[in-house]
């Protein structure tokens, strides 16, 4: 019976009792280095491919993966510090109490209408619809998603909407160690900055997450920790009706709506929108940035909290 034999002719008779040949042994020691190169690179392609997917809706289970976050230079960070002007000053005092802020005081019927995890492909969509409403609004960027839309982003600003930093990749805040934290905040600070040409003088945590740590990085980077009252829930996608409901029926003077432009299809968003003001309006209500609403209606003791906020966006 002859031996079977591969096109390369390494299979050997299995009759054969005589030890491998030492070429073939040093042929098969070579191997495992050269895997475990093609596995170090598909695991640091697949960390970036992680890290820049930002504000998707899988991103909980992302959260063991480290994020690739850019440095932000010392001009940058020095630079948007030269920023403050009156307005900002306002905001980073109320900020430097250390304390969240959940609404606007009952001052005045004004609410301010926010939308977190963009920019994102449904954002150009909400900007038109503003625009047809003449609403200001306040967006909340994910730092990986701006450096990944940056026209997006650029349309965002130009439109004259505010921009707050909610981290650079979504993560819990509560559960990064301090440096980690800071690094969340700066980076998406320098690449709003950077990118949009704008100095952010908000911040929202991812989940609403906060504590004594996160609260103080974001003193420290001259930023006023915003929260909400009014959480319309948009990213379970409810139908537009239901999304309006939430919205009119729960907000109140001073209040602060929670609504999603960016982390997966917000079509129902969009619908809602323009109903969503039509219906405040008839209410009496005007609309106002985030920052105009807290100065125009400084918030009472009621508005503001050092605690977390309970949502799973
Ligand atoms: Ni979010």
């Amino acid at each position: 019976m002859p031996a079977e034999r591969t096109p390369s002719g390494r299979r050997r008779d299995p009759r054969d009792r005589r030890p491998p040949p030492r070429r073939r042994r040093k042929q098969k020691r070579r191997v495992p280095p050269f895997a475990l190169a093609i596995i170090a690179i598909a695991v640091v392609i697949g960390v970036i491919a992680l890290a820049t997917r930002g504000g998707d809706e899988t991103a909980t289970s992302q959260a063991t993966a480290e994020p690739v976050i850019p440095k932000v230079s010392e001009a940058d960070i020095a630079a948007a510090a030269q920023q403050l002007g009156p307005r900002d000053q306002e905001l980073v005092n109320i900020g430097q109490t250390g304390v969240s802020v959940n609404k606007g005081g009952n001052g005045r019927k004004v609410v301010a209408l926010t939308f977190d995890d963009g920019p994102g492909p449904d954002t150009p969509a909400i900007l038109a619809e503003l625009k047809q409403l003449n609403v200001p609004a306040t967006f909340f960027v994910i730092g990986g998603n701006v450096q990944e839309n940056p026209d997006t982003f650029r349309q965002v600003v130009a439109a004259g909407h505010e921009i707050g930093v909610h981290t650079w990749d979504h993560k819990d805040m509560t559960t990064l160690k301090p440096a980690q934290q800071k690094a969340e905040i700066e980076s998406t600070a320098g690449e709003i900055l950077s990118t949009g040409g704008v100095a952010s003088r908000l911040f929202r945590a991812p989940y609403g997450s906060v504590d004594p740590s996160v609260l103080k990085q974001s003193q420290d980077a001259k930023l006023l920790s915003v929260l909400w009252d009014v959480d319309t829930v948009d990213w379970t996608r409810p139908t537009p009706d239901q999304i309006v409901q939430t919205a009119v029926s729960q907000a109140q003077p001073g209040s602060i709506i929670l609504m999603h432009d960016g982390g997966g299809d917000r079509a129902s968003t969009v619908a809602a929108l323009p109903r969503i003001v039509k219906d405040l309006r008839a209410k009496g209500y005007q609309f106002a940035t985030v920052g105009d609403l807290v100065i125009s209606n400084p918030p009472g003791p009621d508005d503001i909290s050092a605690e977390s906020r309970s949502t799973q966006r």
